[in-house]
């Protein structure tokens, strides 16, 4: 985490502290560091620069207009899968051909749509989905170019909710299915194919996942050329883990084994790759700042009760997910910890944001940082409780800016409407 660190004991990222910052925006609140989204997406890159490579950041992730703007810039397409989503990245510059649209559920608007924008590929994940994108390109009158998600019934040893490529999950076409479903595509009037897609989770550090699956594909596509069907991209998806607690994966490592697999099958394939990559260039490129507002000791434990709950972080009760909390400023070498709970104002016994965590003497007041929050953070949040989205900021070596506000708690009651016959 090299932009998001300690100087001179207060943490900073880039340029700037986390406690000027603080004193400018009311907590909580997400800031991101703009030169960590330029390195991850340059290290992504520079690991497949031998190969005519498509970088198709997720939006899922995070989808601010800055953040992809930042991404555009440095040449990123996207991979979406919604409406809302082909509407941010083609808004933030990002052009059609460059986009791919995912999902296992496309309307024939959201079809109808992408067509007249001219995306790159459909991710095809079902045969009636395929018979639906048929059905509306012949409508309007386009062609759809389509690759088949293809589900190689492989463990990708991560967390069984964001785990996406066993035979039990709803996602993509089982590999057994493959040809058949294939075949009938190129039958399918308004249809082209170009390419072949798989994704099979997120969070893996098991590369032997990644290796399998795309064994499973690479068979596929000679298969495939064949039957005279030719494949001319193929579309890895994204799932590569990153650290969250700056020991347990070394995220450079894990870069190159993973280059290194695809590498190996690559050569040979005389295809375009594409690549979905989302938590590898937002994760640790954020974080989350929050104030302590009680602390309240009990028999068992201590809580640190934050400003921040799991409506806007919803990944430690979600997915059991860990972020490292930190001061802001920088404890004594030798200070005295105690282990606590850090726990946000929600009415739910799920609301916490770390769980038995040593930290040192913290008072009402102090500010805190959850890492490694710029992946399924902002994007993931919510107003339960009526708790207003938090804002997003973002630094850019010495300079900020407020990507996005806070609404009031106004504009929220606002968007209610009640009926005139009450
Ligand atoms: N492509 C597709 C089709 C996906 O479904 C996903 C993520 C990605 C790419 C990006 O995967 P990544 O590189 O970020 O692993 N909210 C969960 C993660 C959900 C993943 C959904 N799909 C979390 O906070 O861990």
């Amino acid at each position: 985490m090299q932009h998001i660190r300690y100087q001179n004991s207060v943490m900073q990222v880039e340029g700037i502290s986390v406690s000027d910052l603080a004193s400018r925006y009311p907590t909580p609140f997400y800031c991101y560091s703009a030169n960590a989204f330029r390195q991850q997406y340059r290290r992504f890159a520079d690991a497949f620069a031998d190969f005519p490579a498509l970088i198709c950041y997720a939006l899922k992730v995070n989808s601010n207009q800055a953040i992809l703007k930042i991404l555009a810039d440095e040449g990123a397409g996207a991979d979406v899968v919604s409406q809302g989503e082909l509407l941010r990245a083609l808004a933030a510059g990002i052009s059609a051909d460059k986009i791919v649209f995912s999902g296992v559920a496309k309307t024939s608007t959201e079809i109808a749509f992408a067509l007249e924008c001219g995306i790159h590929c459909f991710n095809i994940e079902s045969e009636s989905e395929l018979q639906q994108i048929s059905q509306v390109a012949v409508q309007v009158q386009r062609t759809a170019s389509i690759s088949l998600r293809i589900n190689p019934d492989i463990d990708a040893g991560t967390h069984a909710k964001i785990s996406t490529g066993k035979s039990e999950n709803k996602f993509g076409i089982p590999w057994k299915l493959a040809l058949q479903t294939y075949q009938l595509a190129a039958s399918l009037p308004g249809i082209k194919i170009t390419g072949i897609d798989m994704h099979i989770g997120s969070q893996i550090s098991k590369i032997s996942a990644f290796d399998q699956s795309i064994a499973r594909l690479v068979d596929l596509i000679a298969q495939l050329r064949e039957l005279d069907i030719n494949i001319q991209h193929i579309d890895f998806g994204g799932g590569l883990a990153i650290s969250y607690t700056d020991q347990d994966i070394d995220e450079q490592t894990l870069l190159a084994e993973y280059a290194a697999v695809i590498s190996r099958y690559a050569s040979a394939l005389n295809c375009q790759l594409i690549f979905e990559p989302g938590r590898f260039i937002a994760g640790n490129a954020g974080i989350l700042v929050t104030k302590v507002i009680y602390v309240k000791p009990v028999e068992q434990k201590t809580f640190l009760i934050v400003d921040a709950a799991m409506n806007d972080l919803i990944r430690p009760t979600l997915y059991d997910a860990w972020h490292q909390v930190a001061t802001v400023i920088e404890p004594a070498e030798y200070a005295a910890t105690t282990t606590v709970d850090i726990v946000g104002p929600v009415c739910e016994t799920g609301d916490y944001l770390a769980l038995d965590r040593s930290m040192p003497k913290v008072a009402a007041g102090e500010l805190l940082v959850l890492h490694s929050a710029g992946a399924y953070g902002a994007v993931a949040s919510s107003t339960y409780n009526s708790r207003p989205l938090i804002a997003e900021v973002l630094v850019d070596a010495d300079r900020e800016h407020l990507i996005r506000p806070s609404p009031t708690h106004q504009q929220i009651i606002d968007l209610d409407s009640v009926p005139d016959w009450l």
